[in-house]
């Protein structure tokens, strides 16, 4: 049998950084990849246990995308074998569905030799998943802040953020529908215009690179934390605390239920081991962002 043709490797992301609803996301590191492989039939393989619930023939999110993709160029694409790989955990806010819409245009990509502009592919990507703020990071990397609204697309990517960050992932998932769904139909006035004050400083501190301010206008969102944060035990103390251990800022990652912890470089273990020791229902991880979005390694020889 022939080996594998190339890998496609997609970071983890987080979106909102609170007040930036749906629209700002920052690529994190940890991977997913994507062994790509020739094959009779479509096949999915996922090492580990993390991933054993998702289906592993067409039905599958990677797959379905790669053919959202062939479609929208009229290309018929023949059948692959994709091993998977992914220390993100699923169903976490951590973007693993975003990921995994990222990898199936990359390998389309390469598969039919379309040379997808990063522009098309994060417009392919808002429109399979719905929202940019998650695929836009998970395919150009660092963070992006995004406008996709009634199908028109903006972005504009930052350079990588020099912060450190802890991730607080509690042991249940939670569906994005399923959180969305907690949110209210309208905001009043006052309170859009709180969360719009909040999101436009927040882009320009991280624009700026000033994570202090930044920190603290992740944490004056109006437009979701206060409908979501009952999913997420202790969210409050989590809060009171990590401002004890002089974090940035901590917020919601994504649509929960894991929590993102904004910290200065090389504070992040430190920060990561307190609050697991106070916080015992989330393991904590360690991270880094991640300057690189999605890329592909081929395989020599
Ligand atoms: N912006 C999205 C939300 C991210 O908060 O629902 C989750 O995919």
């Amino acid at each position: 049998m022939a080996g594998p043709l190339f890998s496609v490797v997609v970071p983890a992301t987080t979106a909102n950084l609170g007040p930036g609803y749906d629209s700002i996301g920052l690529a994190l590191s940890l991977y997913m990849t994507v062994e790509v492989s020739e094959a009779a039939e479509w096949q999915v393989r996922y090492s580990g246990d993390e991933y054993a619930s998702l289906p592993t023939d067409e039905r599958n999110l990677i797959v379905q995308t790669i053919f959202k993709v062939a479609d929208q160029y009229g290309k018929e694409i023949s059948p692959h074998a994709l091993c998977i790989v992914s220390d993100i955990p699923l169903g976490k806010g951590l973007g693993s569905s975003a990921t995994a819409i990222a990898a199936g245009i990359e390998i389309a990509d390469n598969l039919l030799g379309l040379s997808i502009s990063p522009n098309e592919k994060v417009r392919f990507g808002s429109e399979f998943e719905g929202h940019s703020d998650n695929v836009a990071a998970a395919i150009l990397g660092g963070a992006v802040i995004t406008y996709y609204v009634d199908n028109e697309l903006y972005y504009l990517r930052l350079p990588n953020p020099a912060i450190g960050a802890v991730l607080l992932v509690p042991p249940h998932a939670l569906k994005t529908t399923e959180s969305r769904r907690l949110l209210p139909n309208e905001l009043s006035h006052a309170e859009a215009a709180a969360g719009s004050a909040a999101s436009s400083l927040l882009s320009a501190a991280l624009a700026t690179g000033d994570w202090k301010l930044a920190g603290q206008m992740m944490e004056r969102d109006r437009f979701h934390e206060s409908y979501r944060k009952e999913l997420l035990p202790d969210f409050d103390q989590i809060r009171e605390v990590s401002r004890q251990l002089g974090v940035y800022g901590m917020t919601i990652s994504g649509a929960g239920p894991s929590i993102f912890v904004a910290v200065e470089q090389g504070k992040e273990q430190e920060v990561a081991a307190e609050l697991e020791k106070r916080f015992p229902f989330y393991k904590a991880l360690s991270v880094a962002t991640a300057p690189r979005g999605t890329y592909v390694q081929r395989n020599e020889g």
